[in-house]
């Protein structure tokens, strides 16, 4: 998809669809097209055909251009990011709905803030282009459609050069959540830790910002990472660990560390889950997956930090090797671990992953997991959990959330709660107690990132979708990509 940005005449930019933001009432470019078009549009609403009640989208051809549409696109009340980005989407699925070949968005009667909502604009039109490919070959790549090139129209020559940036950054945000989608909808017998490690790589191909290195079990055990291994030991096929390094600025400034839980399928193993939707717990890898496609968005839109991506990648599964409720395991940090549940298997991989992290002398650690039922309880599929032991960084995040559409909440971690994790015998147990789920885990976490800045975003709820759309939604790649570009300046 091709995305540029005009300040042209409307009418003169070559296109066969024109998407126009409008509320009932019509002002500047509509107003101005009303009238090239002898009161076209006003008629419709007029007669009532098109309300311009936020999100409404009406086609209509353009008399006497025989093929050439506009699409109206109905913004009132739609004065909240969250608002305008569901106005956004439901006109990027009216355009993708049309045969359109060549659009022209006019950037007006929306949002004030060019950039974003050219960034928005550029999102909205390359998620909407998302299909799941079957066959995988490589990393997703949208669908060959009609849709080929989009003009964002800008008001103003000023605005122009905020909009060309918005449109390559939201673009690349995009991309990276299809990406991750792609990954999350793939079925576990081929989205595999070698498989997540294979697209890793081959993300990094040519590219001369990024490193991607992959550490085997042999890798880990030398690392004495024996949590993690303890989940690996219960599956027939090998975990992986991805370590992406993207660098966008000079080494000397410290990077930020995304670790993405990965489990590839999560059978809970000894301790099995019941049947009832398990399928969809090969979507327990979409952290691991956002990271990756927070990697393919960077190396787009070539943001100017330095980032590092740690992915531990298994199955947790329930064979002869399995580890047993009660089984004591020590991890990198030297913690020992009791393992009361093998269904609080995140935790387990995350945590020496979390310590591998420490090695990137991290200016701040984010992990993304798909980590507790509990926290769809308490936030539901809207929002996702999101605990930190610094002020700052939960700020700086909940805006970055807020910004991106893509919200989270903060939950506390009040030593309280830390307490429900004693063990009898090891320095911590893998559970807490009934309740407080989200919390007891992300405490758990809490105790392997004392040396640095560090949030955990729990995705459970929103990293993809059940029922009769089931499917990935990519995120929180927004979010992080929004916090990584707020980072940049
Ligand atoms: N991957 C699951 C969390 C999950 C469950 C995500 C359902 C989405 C839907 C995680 O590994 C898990 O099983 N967590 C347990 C923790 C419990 C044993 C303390 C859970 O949430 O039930
Ligand atoms: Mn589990
Ligand atoms: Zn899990």
């Amino acid at each position: 998809m091709d995305f540029t940005a005009s300040a042209a005449q409307l009418l003169n930019i070559k296109a066969d669809s024109l998407i126009l933001p409008t509320g009932p009432q019509l002002k500047d470019s509509a107003e101005a097209l009303d009238k090239s078009l002898d009161g076209a549009i006003s008629s419709l609403i007029k007669a009532g055909d098109f309300s311009g009640k936020s999100g409404e989208t009406l086609v209509m051809h353009i008399p006497g251009a025989s093929g050439k549409r506009i699409i109206l696109l109905g913004t009132e009340g739609a004065s909240s990011p969250q608002q305008q980005i569901k106005v956004i989407t439901a006109g990027a699925a009216a355009l993708l709905r049309t045969p359109s070949i060549k659009a022209v968005w006019v950037g007006e009667g929306l949002a004030d803030d060019s950039e974003w909502q050219a960034g928005m604009v550029a999102r909205s039109i390359q998620t909407a282009s998302y299909q799941y490919a079957p066959a995988p070959k490589g990393i997703a790549k949208t669908k060959a459609q009609k849709l080929k090139s989009v003009t964002y129209w800008a008001p103003t020559k000023a605005d122009l050069s905020a909009a060309k940036k918005g449109l390559a950054y939201g673009s690349a945000v995009g991309n990276g959540m299809n990406v991750a989608r792609q990954l999350g909808n793939l079925p576990a017998n081929i989205c595999t830790p070698d498989y997540l490690a294979s697209q890793a790589k081959a993300l990094a191909k040519g590219q001369a910002k990024i490193t991607t290195s992959v550490l085997t079990e042999a890798d880990m055990k030398k690392l004495k990472m024996g949590s993690l291994l303890s989940v690996s030991a219960g599956s027939d096929i090998p975990a992986k660990m991805i370590v992406m390094k993207y660098q966008g600025t000079k080494a000397s400034v410290k990077p930020i560390v995304l670790v993405g839980k990965a489990v590839t399928f999560d059978s809970g193993g000894i301790s099995l889950k019941g049947g009832n939707g398990m399928d969809e717990m090969k979507y327990d890898m979409c952290g691991g997956a956002s990271v990756i496609g927070v990697f393919n968005a960077l190396i787009e839109n070539q943001l100017p930090i330095n980032v590092v991506g740690i992915v531990p990648a298994t199955e947790n599964m329930p064979n002869g090797h399995a580890t047993k409720p009660g089984d004591v395991v020590t991890s990198m940090s030297g913690q020992t671990i009791e393992v009361l549940n093998t269904d609080a298997e995140g935790r387990l991989i995350l945590c020496d992953a979390l310590t591998y992290a420490g090695r990137f002398k991290p200016d701040t650690v984010i992990d993304i997991a798909t980590l507790t039922g509990a926290v769809i309880g308490a936030l539901g599929k809207v929002t996702a959990g999101m605990l930190s032991n610094d002020d700052q960084l939960a700020e700086q995040l909940l805006s970055s959330g807020t910004r991106s559409g893509d919200r989270a909440w903060r939950l506390p971690l009040f030593e309280e709660y830390d307490e429900l994790l004693k063990s009898n015998f090891a320095d911590i147990a893998n559970i807490g107690g009934p309740g407080a789920a989200t919390i007891t885990a992300a405490c758990f976490l809490a105790r392997f990132t004392k040396k640095y800045k560090w949030a955990h975003l729990d995705v459970a709820g929103t990293a993809w979708v059940s029922g009769a759309a089931k499917g990935s939604t990519g995120r929180p790649v927004p979010i992080l990509m929004e916090y990584l570009r707020s980072k940049a300046g």
